[in-house]
């Protein structure tokens, strides 16, 4: 059985205030076994932020694709290993539409994750106006095999996939649940489709857009939902927690 992966997305957000209360209400929640729970704040609170958690993971919001070199103002894998997190997310639609970055780019951020040990969420999704112009599962293919193109068998232990629908993050509409469930079982599809059905079988896949304590339990019911990537809900610690303990509950 997948485990269920409960990711807040903390975005340019948060504070040194933030980092002390997050710390504080998941360090001593009883969460399900089969529940991780990953925090991704921005990169200068990250060893901050592995200091203080206790039971919980801490991820990273971008990386650059090359290992070291002449690239101001960015960080590579390996200095984002040494931080001590363990989870990077990757073709965030934010980055793709404003920092213009391409399938390709995505690609191989994702092998540069993979190659230092650390696990890649990437994520896909689409416009409202790809959607309505019928183009869901093409934007969707070529967002997911272009993402995962560089990866051998082995590296897809350290990947997870994210479904975010652009027009549903932080516009409080979220996919209903049955949306979501038939746009996730198409990624698993297309994972068998190159990487076999034991891979795809494993993968665990996340939905994301406008998730809150509110909706989380029909979205996380759903056989292929093994999980959320959370925006604005996860900046509210009270809020993130009620959703832990919904997954946790969900695989009791
Ligand atoms: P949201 O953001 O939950 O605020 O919609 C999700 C995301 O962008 O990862």
């Amino acid at each position: 059985m997948r485990k269920t992966l409960i990711a807040g997305n903390w975005k340019m957000n948060g504070d040194r205030a933030l980092i002390n209360t997050i710390s504080n209400s998941l360090n001593n929640a009883e969460i399900h076994a089969q529940v991780e729970v990953l925090v991704c704040p921005p990169s200068v609170y990250l060893s901050e932020l592995v200091d203080a958690a206790n039971g919980f993971n801490v991820g990273a919001q971008n990386v650059h694709q090359n290992q070291s070199g002449a690239f101001t103002g960015e960080l590579s894998a390996g200095m984002l290993k040494e931080t001590g997190c363990s989870y990077v997310i990757l073709g965030h639609s934010e980055r793709r539409s404003m920092f213009i970055e391409s399938d390709e780019v995505v690609g191989s951020k994702v092998k540069a994750v993979v190659d230092e040990g650390l696990t890649a969420i990437l994520c896909v999704g689409e416009t409202l106006e790809e959607r309505e112009s019928g183009n869901l599962e093409k934007v969707i293919s070529k967002q997911v095999k272009e993402g995962v193109s560089n990866l051998t068998l082995a590296n897809y232990e350290h990947l997870v996939i994210a479904y975010e629908p652009v027009w549903a993050i932080g516009t409080g509409k979220t996919a209903s649940p049955e949306q979501a469930q038939e746009v996730h079982a198409f990624i698993r599809s297309l994972l068998v489709e190159v990487a076999g059905a034991d891979v795809a079988s494993r993968l665990v896949i996340l939905y994301g857009g406008s998730m809150n304590a509110n909706n989380a339990e029909t979205l996380l019911a759903q056989v292929d939902i093994d999980g959320g990537l959370i925006g604005g809900a996860s900046l509210k610690p009270d809020e993130f927690l009620t959703i832990c303990r919904i997954a946790s509950d969900l695989k009791l």
